[in-house]
């Protein structure tokens, strides 16, 4: 087993833990005092890494460090923690978690968007303050009669798809590319999309291609009493666009599973009323987290006992 060293480099699920720790010598880099003279030490025998976003920036200085490193298991789908471009250029296999939380992404999104529509928490805290007999909340918009732009249908935006059709409002979406088969309009920038609808739903991968795709033009294309939803990364609003037009009215409202520097959320952002926040919790359920851990350890034990990744990303190698 000692030729089987796997880097952790932030702290993982107990379970995820205890499974590498009994197929692999399993190196906790948190809990080592100087983490990097450990690197120093350990990094030439490492072969594997299994990280979470909260493991910062998988890159190519951090590759340079592990010269023996042959796949990194990534605890998410969304993988613009890691460098995957300078990974493949070294020969390294990323692996990420896909198809074990697109239904509980989509469950949270559309929870999140009645939530920002109807006020829920808003209505809650009413409640819980005793303002209730004071008088009735405040009448709130409608999903009905909405129409609802994705801004990315994959997985997960299929997902939510499925399900708005359930509430019979109409579904736009927009990608790089019109999908074959695919009924609902398609839009050729996120602008138009946003142009055509009362509700944009953000789920694209995070990284330099989507930076601010939302910007101050799409937020004001949404219009006034629109309502943008971000499940996607915060790297994908302009966050200082959203908060000025949130505060101008240029939009209506706003649901937020994920922000720019998380767990960091403006001051300005908390203090608005026509907001939902949730601490990314997309696929926060204890069920969907393990089954996320559970693929991290197939990716690593798979390609160990030499039958190949499980579900390694395809990036193609990026400039040494
Ligand atoms: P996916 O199946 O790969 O789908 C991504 C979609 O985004 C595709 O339809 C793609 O269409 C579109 N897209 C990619 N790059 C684009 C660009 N530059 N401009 C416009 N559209 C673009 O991914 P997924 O599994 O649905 O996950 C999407 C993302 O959701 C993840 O990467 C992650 O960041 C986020 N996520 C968040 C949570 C949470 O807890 N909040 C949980 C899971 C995932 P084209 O290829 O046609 O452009
Ligand atoms: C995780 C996510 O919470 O899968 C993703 O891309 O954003 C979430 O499911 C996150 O990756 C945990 O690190």
């Amino acid at each position: 087993m000692t030729d089987r060293d796997i880097l952790m480099p932030a702290p993982m699920a107990d379970a995820v833990i205890a499974a590498l720790d009994a197929r692999f010598v399993l190196h906790r880099l948190w809990e080592q005092a100087d983490p990097a003279a450990y690197l120093a030490n350990v990094g030439p025998r490492i072969r594997g890494m299994a990280v979470s976003t909260l493991a910062g920036r998988v890159d190519a200085a951090l590759f340079d460090a592990l010269p023996a490193l042959e796949i990194v298991a990534n605890f998410g789908v969304g993988y613009d923690n890691i460098d995957a471009a300078a990974a493949a250029t070294r020969g390294i296999v990323v692996t990420n978690t896909p198809g074990v939380l697109d239904e509980e992404v989509a469950d949270l999104t559309i929870g999140l968007l009645l939530a920002t529509l109807r006020r829920i928490p808003q209505a809650d805290r009413h409640v819980r303050d005793g303002h209730w007999p004071d008088g009735p909340f405040p009448l709130s918009p409608t999903l009905r009669g909405r129409r609802i732009g994705l801004l990315g249908l994959g997985a997960i935006g299929k997902a939510v798809a499925r399900r708005l059709e359930g509430f019979g409002v109409a579904i736009a979406y927009h990608g790089r590319t019109r999908q074959a088969g695919v009924a609902h309009d398609y839009h050729d920038s996120p602008v138009a999309l946003a142009a055509a609808c009362d509700v944009l739903i953000a789920i694209v991968p995070g990284g330099a291609a989507t930076r601010h795709l939302v910007d101050a033009a799409v937020l004001a294309a949404l219009g006034a009493e629109g309502v943008f939803i971000n499940v996607a990364r915060g790297s994908v609003v302009d966050q200082a666009a959203l908060v000025a037009a949130l505060r101008d009215g240029i939009i209506g409202g706003a649901g937020l599973d994920v922000f720019e520097d998380e767990p960091n959320v403006p001051h300005d952002l908390r203090a608005m009323s026509q907001v939902v926040l949730l601490p990314h919790i997309g696929s926060a359920s204890r069920d969907t987290r393990a089954a996320m851990g559970q693929l991290v350890v197939d990716n690593l034990t798979s390609w160990f006992d030499g039958h190949g990744a499980v579900s390694p990303v395809s990036v193609p190698a990026g400039p040494r």
